[in-house]
């Protein structure tokens, strides 16, 4: 049970309220956004506060400066953009320090229903030390936080968890925490079934504690991506060139046979699409499992992977999908991703996509609106499956 206090919770109206957001989007190198997601995710929670009429003081880091005021970090792309979709100006307080002159006057100038949006909170050393001094200063600028940065949830850092112990008032969740609370935890904790996870991306041990975790409540996992050929090799099949972690081969036997004794269906893959090089531009062929020669490597599952695979999910009711099935950044290795991005779009179940490369595959097949949920959290939302208490939820106040 979801048991933190939202902003509807409590009384915003002519309050300072200091909101995190997770605005750290992809910038090109002319500094445009390239993907407008998390600010778009932002807005419930920044309109309905406007509307309220409290004075919105929003901040987030971008990137990782490493406590140093580097321009290509600034979160100035970031207050533009925001301006149009709010269709209000959004004051951007451009401190090197964060809360600095500028960020102080903007502040003490701002009148209900105003916006002011501090620099990247990284450009302070302390800000991933949670350092109580740049909390302190955070807490300074507000009566009232409010984390809605889901993404970011898993960070201890000044802005997440530091400031929600020192701001005078309370410390309360927005929309969109709320929202991605709602999606994934009921998919983990409380799912309509079969509910089936798909876990891809390129490593068993990034992975291990979400399988871990995933085995004790899915009734179908799927494996693809790079992760697979460990599992392969645990089966007893060469992997040729592919990506392989040796250190991982016995884990992957330990949830084979976790697996078994659950009575989970833990689908892996039955054929490969392999290549001698990492490149679009090269011979390819699907080969079925043990066929896989030396100097070949394994970059997508095969045609009969995706039947396979296809036929598992016909009948879900609850996905969850982290991580693609193949190089899809590659035309000749996104028809796995693709396929299950398309098979997702066509079932009755409530679908949801975490992690940046199977929320990158799922738009980039033009799907994504397909989904019933498109988590704005990459790690957060890999801690969250792994069970963990993520702390920039953990600190806020229960209900
Ligand atoms: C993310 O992009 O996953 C979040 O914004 C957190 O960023 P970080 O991994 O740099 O802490």
């Amino acid at each position: 049970m979801f048991n933190k206090k939202s902003i509807e919770d409590i009384a915003v109206a002519g309050k300072k309220v200091l909101v995190r957001c997770d605005f750290n989007v992809p910038l090109d190198d002319d500094l445009n956004i390239t993907d407008e997601t998390r600010i778009v995710g932002a807005l419930p929670t920044i309109n309905y506060l406007m509307e309220q009429g409290a004075k919105v003081i929003l901040c987030s880091h971008l990137g990782k400066p490493k406590g140093e005021a580097i321009p290509k970090f600034s979160l100035a792309p970031v207050a533009k953009r925001l301006s149009e979709k709010l269709g209000k100006e959004v004051v951007f307080a451009a401190d090197a320090n964060v809360v600095g002159d500028n960020a102080k006057a903007a502040v003490a100038a701002m009148k209900d229903g105003d916006v002011v949006l501090l620099e990247n909170t990284r450009y302070r050393a302390e800000e991933t030390k949670n350092v109580e001094t740049f909390s302190k200063e955070l807490a300074s600028l507000a009566e009232v936080f409010v984390n809605d940065a889901f993404g970011t949830a898993h960070r201890a850092h000044c802005s997440t968890v530091g400031v929600a112990e020192f701001i005078e008032g309370e410390a309360v969740c927005g929309y969109l925490i709320e929202k991605e609370i709602k999606f994934l935890g009921n998919a983990v904790n409380n799912p309509v079934r079969p509910l089936v996870a798909i876990l891809g991306g390129s490593k068993v041990s990034s992975k291990i504690s979400v399988i871990n975790n995933l085995l004790e409540k899915v009734d179908t996992l799927i494996i693809g991506g790079g992760m697979a050929y460990t599992f392969m090799k645990a089966q007893g099949y060469e992997v040729g060139n592919s990506l392989l972690e040796e250190d991982y081969i016995d884990y992957a036997n330990e949830m084979i046979a976790k697996a078994k004794e659950k009575g989970i269906k833990l689908l892996l893959p039955v054929d490969t699409v392999v290549a001698q090089e990492f490149s679009n531009d090269v011979p390819f062929k699907t080969v079925p499992n043990g066929g896989i020669e030396p100097g070949w490597e394994g970059l997508d599952i095969g045609e009969e992977t995706i039947k396979l695979y296809s036929d598992a999910l016909k009948d879900a009711k609850t996905v969850v999908w982290n991580g693609p099935m193949g190089v899809f950044e590659m035309s000749n290795f996104a028809k796995g991703t693709n396929a299950i991005a398309e098979i997702l779009a066509e079932i009755d179940a409530t679908t949801i996509i975490g992690g940046g490369d199977s929320v990158a595959a799922v738009n980039q097949a033009g799907l994504g609106d397909k989904m019933s949920h498109i988590s704005t959290g990459g790690g957060a939302s890999l801690e969250f499956l792994e069970g963990k208490v993520l702390p920039g939820i953990d600190i806020l106040n229960n209900k």
